[in-house]
């Protein structure tokens, strides 16, 4: 919670915007990257989760690479300065000049997601002259238990090409001359918050390693993706994520000899260092008495509840009342989906009150949007205060 003293300060900016705990990253960065090289993983930031580049900044200074959906996120984390060597770049539709950028950026691999992208890719290479390395996105259908809206590995999914296809075409993908296939690559999904599901992945890729390896690809890094969640519910039990238990249950349970394991967290790396501070505008009661609170915030801002019926705590952060009543928390936008939360216990919430939507750092602002003409959310930082 943040303190009344805080709170006073923020009330000098003008809302909404994201306010970033500069040193529970610091802190975060700290602890995942001293357990990741006590087991020699190696850490790419999936950058989509936040651009912000102050946070980029700092995850670079920790020594994470980076994980790429698009080519401006690659163009992106370089323009941050992170080494073209340590960015990996996944997603099932990459345009061809995205492909052909990649490639002059020599990144450190391009995650093949069908055998079209492979044919693709491999043409584009040898357009230019050049051998690319590159990973096959397998799909290896395991349900990561997670809301349906974030799960990727599941066989009917759009993401990865599914085992069993690239079982019938290894000569064919073997016959592409400007790939390198040294590296397998899966992410099953978001927000994992039941660890025994990184134990069932580990038992596929062992299985999908040691068949891609007798069948002659000479892998020499398996990327495990993200997906590890943080405590939307009660963020300030748990502001680091678990990094310690999933690395022991990796450790324990992923067997690929001498390979290089790599990681693409997103979520668990800024989620609980970023909340969004709104301003109360009005309040109404809706003919079903409904006790409205409409805030200065919308979808715009923070799409996630309004996508994918997604949690944020919200809490009052001005009101001195004792009184508490349940209010449905509303945004600007003219969509009727643009709903924070509905029931929410807060002190007499009034006309100009400073609100919080915690854990908000991870798919806040990099989904912003102009919707309505709105400006995108400043950000500001707990060390600027
Ligand atoms: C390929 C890939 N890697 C990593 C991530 C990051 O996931 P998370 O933020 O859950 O760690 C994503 C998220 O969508 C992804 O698609």
């Amino acid at each position: 919670m943040l303190s009344r003293q805080v709170a006073a300060k923020l009330a000098a900016y003008e809302t909404p915007f994201y306010l970033y705990d500069v040193e529970l990253l610091h802190q975060t960065l700290e602890s995942l990257m001293t357990m990741a090289s006590r087991y020699g993983y190696k850490v790419h930031y999936a950058i989509k989760a936040n651009y912000d580049a102050r946070l980029l900044q700092i995850i670079r200074e920790h020594g994470l690479g980076i994980d790429c959906a698009s080519g401006n996120e690659v163009r992106c984390a370089i323009e941050a300065g992170f080494d073209p060597k340590t960015i990996v770049y996944a997603g099932v539709g990459k345009r061809d000049k995205e492909i052909r950028y990649a490639i002059e950026q020599g990144i450190f691999a391009i995650n093949c997601e069908s055998i079209e992208e492979l044919y693709v890719v491999n043409d584009i290479a040898a357009e230019m002259g050049k051998v690319v390395n590159v990973a096959l996105r397998v799909n290896p259908d395991i349900d990561p238990k997670t809301n349906h809206c974030i799960d990727t590995g599941q066989a009917d999914s759009k993401f990865g090409i599914s085992y069993e296809e690239i079982l019938d075409r290894v000569e064919d993908i073997k016959a592409l001359k400007s790939l390198d296939v040294v590296g397998m690559h899966i992410h099953i999904g978001s927000q994992i918050r039941e660890l025994h599901v990184f134990e069932n992945m580990c038992n596929k890729v062992n299985l999908i390693v040691k068949n891609l390896t007798a069948l002659g690809f000479e892998l020499e890094f398996v990327d495990v993706g993200g997906g590890l969640g943080v405590n939307y519910d009660m963020p300030e039990n748990e502001p680091i994520p678990n990094f310690a238990s999933v690395f022991a249950i990796i450790k324990q349970h992923l067997q690929v000899g001498k390979r290089e394991v790599h990681f693409e967290f997103g979520r668990a790396i800024v989620a609980e260092c970023g909340e969004l501070i709104t301003k109360v505008l009005f309040n109404k009661t809706t003919a079903t008495g409904r006790r409205l609170v409409i805030v200065d915030a919308s979808m715009t801002e923070l799409i996630r509840p309004a996508l994918y019926g997604s949690y944020h705590n919200i809490e009052n952060i001005t009101s001195e009342s004792e009184q508490r009543l349940k209010y449905t928390i509303v945004g600007t936008a003219c969509e009727s989906t643009d709903v924070f939360d509905e029931n929410v216990s807060l002190p007499l919430t009034k006309r100009g009150d400073l609100l919080t939507l915690k854990t908000a750092g991870a798919y806040g602002m990099s989904m912003a949007s102009h919707y309505n003409q709105h400006d995108l959310p400043a950000a500001i930082y707990s060390d600027e205060l």
